[in-house]
């Protein structure tokens, strides 16, 4: 078995920086409900909230607990790993669970955050309980074998999702995804695209409309899922793997 960098590597890219590379404005998000993938430490929905965009729901998503924690307030570091013995220790009910949870919150100043702990395998929501879904490099993570299981619940929970980066392996399941649940690809290509800006769902169509298929979805060359390629991207190296933009079809279409 090879390597698995499931939840290991875990960042915490600002709103701005996230809009930036996958091509949307944060006024999408009024009126919406939304899920931020494997948020790591990126804290979108107060940064949300912070930017007074009006979005009825934004909820970060990971598997770590409040991982933001981490990353934030490295000094309470030691602090933080007795309180999350204690509480993998203790019962969710119990008072000292709940204690534990409240002060790890406060220390990380993240009680205002929306955040879910889970799996993206079996994501604990309901079909379509979110506008739009925003996976920015967290599907990268997962194992081969179970890639088409989170990309299908990505799917299955939201009308529309962002996707980056994206291997040609992960293109291949999204495209077959596409066509067995009624999706359409409204974008597979490079995230340095000047042509792309989603800043309202009305975008959505104008883009799908303004190019042919075969300008607006190519399948990725490579698979940027070795650690040796994600190194050369930490270090600035160009960025491979696809943007994909993918959105469930109109009951018109
Ligand atoms: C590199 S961080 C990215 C964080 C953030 N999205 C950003 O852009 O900076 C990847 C995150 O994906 C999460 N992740 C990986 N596999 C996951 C899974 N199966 N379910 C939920 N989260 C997962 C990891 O825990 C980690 O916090």
């Amino acid at each position: 078995m090879g390597l698995s960098i499931e939840g290991r590597l875990v960042t915490g890219r600002t709103l701005r920086k996230t809009e930036r590379e996958l091509h949307f404005n944060r006024e999408l998000f009024v009126g919406q409900r939304i899920l931020n993938f494997g948020c790591g430490g990126s804290n979108i929905s107060n940064e949300i909230r912070k930017a007074q965009v009006n979005a009825e729901l934004v909820v970060d998503f990971d598997m770590h607990f409040d991982p933001s924690n981490r990353i934030r307030k490295f000094l309470t570091y030691p602090l933080h790993e007795i309180l999350e013995g204690t509480e993998m220790l203790t019962d969710q009910d119990s008072r000292i669970h709940r204690t534990s949870v409240a002060i790890r919150r406060r220390l990380g100043n993240i009680q205002n955050r929306t955040f879910v702990q889970g799996d993206g395998r079996n994501l604990p929501f309901e079909d379509n309980a979110f506008d739009t879904a925003i996976a920015p490099w967290s599907t990268y993570q997962i194992p081969t074998e179970a890639k088409r299981q989170v990309f299908k619940e990505l799917l299955r929970v939201s009308k529309a999702t962002f996707f980056f980066p994206i291997g040609g392996d992960d293109f291949d399941i999204l495209q077959q995804l596409a066509k067995d649940n009624g999706y359409e690809i409204i974008y597979s290509g490079s995230h340095l695209n000047k042509d792309l800006k989603i800043n309202s769902i009305e975008d959505y169509d104008a883009f799908r409309d303004s190019y042919t298929e075969n300008q607006r979805v190519q399948r990725p060359s490579s698979n940027p899922t070795s650690v040796i390629k994600l190194g050369s991207k930490i270090l600035g190296a160009r960025v491979e793997g696809n943007l994909v933009i993918m959105r469930r079809k109109l009951a018109s279409q």
